[in-house]
């Protein structure tokens, strides 16, 4: 499942962000814990480290994610320079208020008391970061939103006395370069319906569920995963849940939003779809395929050369 497109807003946006990081302090980087490298927008990484930026990655909806995962990942960032990741919920008030506090550490030179800190909040579509703005000023601001419709434009608010927070629009990059980067966003909501095929996705989702989390589905279901593959998950999915089309067959796209929704709201229980060892290995499997691919185009001419 290729997925690449890059609509003129987004093209947009990383030019305003690219701007708007000359002008602050740190950058507040959103991501899903429960995808947090899927979740995460190269061209952040990119234009942050280009302008030598510290960065609070918050690992968001900490509550949806499995704790022992988001604490590997959380040891996984802090290795890495200008890098501090902090696992939250910003539905949980008390934990988004250390978000200053934790901002002004990575920014030491701006505590003289003259020259405010001034924090800006990146991050993929979906990833909550409206919710955390809302929280942090504790109130409800107009969404700069991710949808061509809504307006798109940051916006730069006073968050308390010499503190400033810029908001940024939901930046999706031009090409996801790993097809399972693709399922996971998909999974999560980040990348609309349109893009993608609901039935697709939920196996993918099911590989992962019965490979790790096979007692939730069994506490969720009622079903027994060993054996079952991803498409077949979704199968057991529809007969347990009575998803028939007329005439007697399985609706497997209903039973795929079922399989789905259960993930997207908590309802299965704390999930994680990639650990750093997962990712690790999946990149190390896609960079030995592509080798492999490039190897055999770069031998089939030589097999059509003609004696
Ligand atoms: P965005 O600005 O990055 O696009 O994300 P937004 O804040 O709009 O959040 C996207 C969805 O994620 C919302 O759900 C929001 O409530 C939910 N969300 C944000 N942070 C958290 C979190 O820490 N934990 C959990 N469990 N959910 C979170 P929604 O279904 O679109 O709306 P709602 O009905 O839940 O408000």
């Amino acid at each position: 499942m290729p997925i690449q497109w890059f609509p003129g807003h987004m093209a947009s946006a990383r030019k305003k962000a690219a701007e708007a990081m000359a002008a602050i302090d740190v950058v507040i980087e959103v991501t899903d814990a429960r995808l947090p490298e899927a979740s995460s927008n190269p061209m952040i990484g990119e234009l942050r480290r280009f302008r030598n930026r510290p960065c609070l990655k918050l690992l968001n909806k900490s509550d949806l994610a499995d704790p022992a995962v988001t604490r590997a990942w959380m040891e996984h960032y802090n290795r890495q320079p200008g890098v501090r990741a902090v696992a939250i919920s910003a539905k949980n008030a008390a934990e988004v208020a250390r978000i200053p506090a934790l901002c002004k550490q990575l920014a030491p030179h701006r505590d003289d008391g003259t020259k405010p800190l001034r924090m800006m909040i990146m991050g993929i579509p979906n990833v909550g970061k409206s919710t955390l703005m809302n929280a942090l000023l504790k109130r409800k601001v107009a969404k700069v939103g991710d949808e061509p419709a809504v307006t798109k434009h940051q916006q730069t608010l006073d968050l308390g006395p010499g503190q400033t927070l810029t908001d940024t629009p939901g930046m999706m990059w031009p090409k996801i370069e790993f097809d399972a980067d693709g399922y996971m966003l998909a999974a999560s909501h980040a990348i609309g319906r349109n893009a993608v095929i609901d039935e697709e996705v939920a196996a993918f989702l099911g590989d992962i569920l019965i490979a790790r989390y096979p007692a939730l589905l069994a506490a969720r279901y009622k079903l027994d995963a060993a054996g079952l593959d991803g498409p077949g998950l979704v199968e057991a999915v529809g007969r347990k849940r009575g998803c028939l089309v007329k005439g007697g067959g399985l609706d497997l796209e209903k039973a795929a939003l079922i399989l789905l929704q259960d993930y997207r709201d908590g309802a299965l229980g704390r999930v994680s779809l990639e650990t750093p060892e997962t990712r690790a290995e999946m990149i190390a499997a896609a960079r030995a395929a592509q080798t492999e691919a490039e190897g055999e185009s770069d031998q089939a001419p030589l097999d059509d050369v003609e004696e």
